[in-house]
């Protein structure tokens, strides 16, 4: 089929990517120039695994092209896919004038039936937005559709939650659309769940705040854990056996971050609220999320005494493995307030160094862990990267000033570290009771 994508960024990059690996011809559309001529060269903007090969085999078999042009983009794809951000307002209202722009721009270009297709995370009742929008601007009453079909890729894996997704979800209005998505997505066997649309917005919503939900419960069991000496893994192990509940998204640490959560779940409470609903429950996971970054930093204050004038070895700074995206990061909250405290900073990341860079002041970025540990006082662990799983504590204890390890993932047995000579501090084991 031939499908245009309006938008270059995580979501369209890879659903475009994707599309065109399953054999469709896919035009990518964004205003960026400087994004569209470095895709062109096969430059990503941004780390996500197996992207880079996914892109360049798309242009090698000519299945996969980019422009900087709408007109372009809607007079190829028969679908065209809405990919374009909708960051947070301050008050945690979604920005929708990327999507506005973008639905007068396709409709003035449109000249012949297309569907359009909301992928960005956007509000209910966007569609019937989009649709009025484009009513008026449509020339001719050319017709159109207008279909949601909400995103469930996360970072670092994004090509494979694409390829083998738990389910599709397509908002549709009318038979041709719905015949359309169907077909499109018929190489990818999973369960459709076809809907209306605003059913369709209110899922992805629904979803990322369950999420969201999940690991704030999580975390704050994991307080009582550390109060009791009690283990929060087994907690989760134990609960998450019973098929009902699920292990998945039970793993305590520093609070989620990204460019997803913390946003989504803000616009969930506005939404609601602009409805006329007080979604308190979801207030109380924005405050247990925020907590957890002040919660782990005093983890490191009691394990240290003092913090001023000591230096902490922060290991990952990304929001999570298998991406260099620092967007709402517990990172940068941690470290922040590790650095009013009096607190110096070294820190390494195996992936988000270069956009690092520019977003933290009077930090030391080092090259490893092991350069990280020179004269440390006390080891971060912020993001659960694999490599950090396996490493040579004995040469990182010869390394450190104190032999301090607060873990904000879980990563390591206590055990082994304590008999290694480590003080050794995990999320919800206990250990802060000690
Ligand atoms: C999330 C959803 O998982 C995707 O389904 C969705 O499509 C995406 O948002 C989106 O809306 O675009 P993502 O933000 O990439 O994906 O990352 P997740 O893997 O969901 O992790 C989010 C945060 O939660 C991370 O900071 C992670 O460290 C944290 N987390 C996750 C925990 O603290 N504990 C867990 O058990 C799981």
């Amino acid at each position: 089929m031939d499908i245009s994508i309006i938008g270059a960024g995580h979501v369209g990059l890879v659903t475009g990517a994707c599309f065109a690996d399953l054999g469709n011809q896919v035009l990518m559309v964004d205003h960026d120039r400087a994004r569209i001529a470095k895709l062109k060269r096969g430059v990503m903007p941004f780390y996500e695994p197996g992207l880079e090969e996914l892109v360049r085999r798309g242009m090698a078999e000519r299945r996969l092209r980019f422009t900087a042009s709408v007109r372009d983009g809607v007079e190829h794809g028969l679908i065209v896919f809405i990919c374009v951000g909708t960051p947070s307002r301050p008050n945690g209202d979604a920005d929708l004038s990327a999507v506005e722009h973008v639905c007068h721009q396709v409709a003035k270009a449109l000249r012949t039936y297309r569907l359009i297709v909301e992928k960005s995370t956007v509000p209910v009742e966007t569609g019937e937005w989009i649709k009025r929008t484009m009513r008026l601007a449509v020339p001719r009453k050319v017709p159109f559709d207008v279909a949601s079909n909400p995103e469930f890729l996360r970072e670092g894996s994004a090509i494979h939650d694409f390829m083998q997704p738990d389910r599709i979800v397509l908002g549709v209005e009318s038979a041709r659309a719905k015949s359309l998505l169907a077909e499109l997505y018929k190489p990818l066997t999973t369960s459709l769940v076809i809907t209306d649309v605003k059913s369709a917005e209110l899922i992805k919503h629904a979803s990322n705040s369950f999420l969201a939900l999940k690991i704030s419960f999580i975390n704050a069991v994991a307080q009582l854990c550390d109060r009791v000496g009690a283990n929060v893994v087994k907690v989760a192990e134990g609960m998450g056996l019973d098929r009902r509940i699920g292990r998945s998204f039970l793993d305590a640490g520093v609070g989620y971050g990204g460019s997803c959560f913390p946003k989504d779940v803000a616009a969930f409470i506005r939404i609601a609220e602009k409805l006329g609903y007080d979604f308190e429950l979801l207030k109380a996971v924005v405050r247990v999320n925020q907590d957890q970054r002040q919660v782990f930093v005093k983890r490191i204050t009691q394990a240290l005494w003092n913090v001023s004038n000591k230096t902490i070895g922060v290991l990952g700074l990304a929001f999570k493995p298998n991406t260099d995206d620092l967007r709402a990061a517990p990172s940068i909250d941690i470290i922040r307030l590790l650095q009013q405290e009096g607190a110096r900073i070294r820190a390494f990341d195996p992936k988000a160094l270069a956009q690092a860079n520019g977003l933290f002041q009077g930090v030391t970025f080092c090259k490893d862990v092991y350069e990280t540990a020179r004269g440390a006082d006390c080891l971060a662990v912020l993001t659960e990267w694999n490599e950090f799983k396996e490493l040579d504590f004995a040469r990182i204890k010869t390394l450190m000033r104190q032999p301090v390890i607060v873990d904000g993932r879980n990563l390591y047995d206590p055990a082994a570290l304590q008999r290694l000579g480590f003080r050794y501090v995990g999320t919800g084991c206990g250990h802060a009771a000690r």
